[in-house]
């Protein structure tokens, strides 16, 4: 590579979200390819902020220090080394760089979020942005190519680079839709680009069964072929629910898709169940608010026991009296994180 007259040496921070998804991705094969194709909103205030200074070295190898939230720590490091060794084929300028990493989430890091979809993606926008700046690659499409890393990070991470909506997997019926990276969402009604996630953090223990572990089971679950024919179905619905704004359809398939994922899990081989007492109470006070209040309020879970809890944004102040006094007793120590759907990643510096 002829880096002679680009930056040896810099730095760059991104800010990227987390996402929450709609239809799911539930079983992979490959390397990090999804068994369906899955959509998501992106959001904006559940973030990580990461920066990389990079310095140029003689020595050929990986070689990264890495801080987070300011200290050390040895398992996130090992993590990222593995990362970077595993996309080194295709990023071979990791090895003449000496990269010194520091994140940090907006959301405590023992809250119950998941941190790997923002996290990944953050650390790849930084990748991606290096890789241009030291004139290793001039591509115009920074956004695919930050997807793709991301996805061999973390799955659903490589829908967090896109404002709004994203999806990912390939889809017959969907034009550039692709199992190697996420596609942005255009044709989004304007009710959902101001939606609200409140993140309900009923538990925030360490899950019994992790995700890679419960996607490894999906190999075996005797419902999966219909389960992967299921999401695919709702894909194509909720596309179209998506582009007219038809909140109540878009409700059913939400809680539809949380139930499908949580039961898919109680039916592995051996079977697991990740939602907790209060995970139900919720659900219950939920449906009974909508049905007797006619407030258009759902919830879906990623894999865990936290509800998310979504709504308009012309709802906001019937939802927050109602989630305030019914809701949030359920929550450890009363914890909620207030979220949105958001813009996708920023470049701060
Ligand atoms: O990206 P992973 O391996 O953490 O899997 C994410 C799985 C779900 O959150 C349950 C669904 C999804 O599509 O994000």
């Amino acid at each position: 590579m002829n880096t002679s007259n680009v930056s040896q040496k810099g730095s760059v921070t991104w800010q990227s979200p987390s996402n929450i998804a709609i239809v799911k991705y539930w079983g992979k094969h490959g390397r990090q390819l999804p068994r369906n194709a899955s959509i998501s909103f992106t959001l904006s205030e559940a973030h990580t902020n990461t920066s990389v200074s990079f310095e140029s070295k003689e020595d050929k190898g990986i070689d990264i220090d890495f801080l987070f939230e300011g200290v050390r720590n040895e398992a996130f490091q090992k993590k990222i080394e593995k990362f970077l060794t595993a996309i080194l084929d295709e990023m071979p300028w990791l090895e003449d760089y000496k990269l010194s990493i520091s994140s940090s989430n907006s959301f405590p890091h023992s809250s119950g979020i998941a941190s790997s979809a923002s996290a990944m993606s953050a650390l790849v926008m930084c990748l991606c942005d290096i890789e241009k700046i030291i004139g290793f690659t001039t591509t115009s499409s920074l956004l695919e190519r930050a997807s793709y890393f991301s996805r061999l990070g973390s799955g659903s991470a490589s829908r967090s680079v896109f404002s709004t909506a994203a999806m990912w997997g390939h889809h017959p019926d969907i034009a550039n839709s692709s199992d190697l990276f996420a596609i942005g969402l255009q044709d989004i009604h304007p009710i959902f680009q101001d939606f609200h996630d409140d993140i309900m953090i009923i538990s925030s223990d360490e899950k019994s069964v992790s995700s890679t572990a419960g996607h490894k089971l999906m190999e075996g679950n005797p419902y999966a072929t219909a389960r992967y024919q299921q999401a695919n179905d709702r894909l194509v619905q909720l596309k179209e629910i998506l582009s007219i704004g038809d909140v109540s359809a878009f409700g059913k398939i939400l809680e539809d898709e949380a139930m499908s994922l949580h039961a898919l899990m109680m039916c592995s081989d051996p079977s697991y169940v990740l939602i907790k007492p209060n995970t139900l109470v919720a659900i219950d006070a939920i449906r009974s608010f909508r049905e007797e209040q006619n407030i258009p309020v759902y919830f879906t879970l990623d894999a865990g026991p936290n509800i998310h809890l979504m709504y308009p944004d012309d709802v906001a102040s019937e939802v927050a009296a109602w989630r305030d006094m019914v809701l949030r007793p359920l929550c450890v120590d009363g914890r909620i994180i207030l979220d949105k759907v958001g813009n996708g990643p920023i470049k701060l510096k």
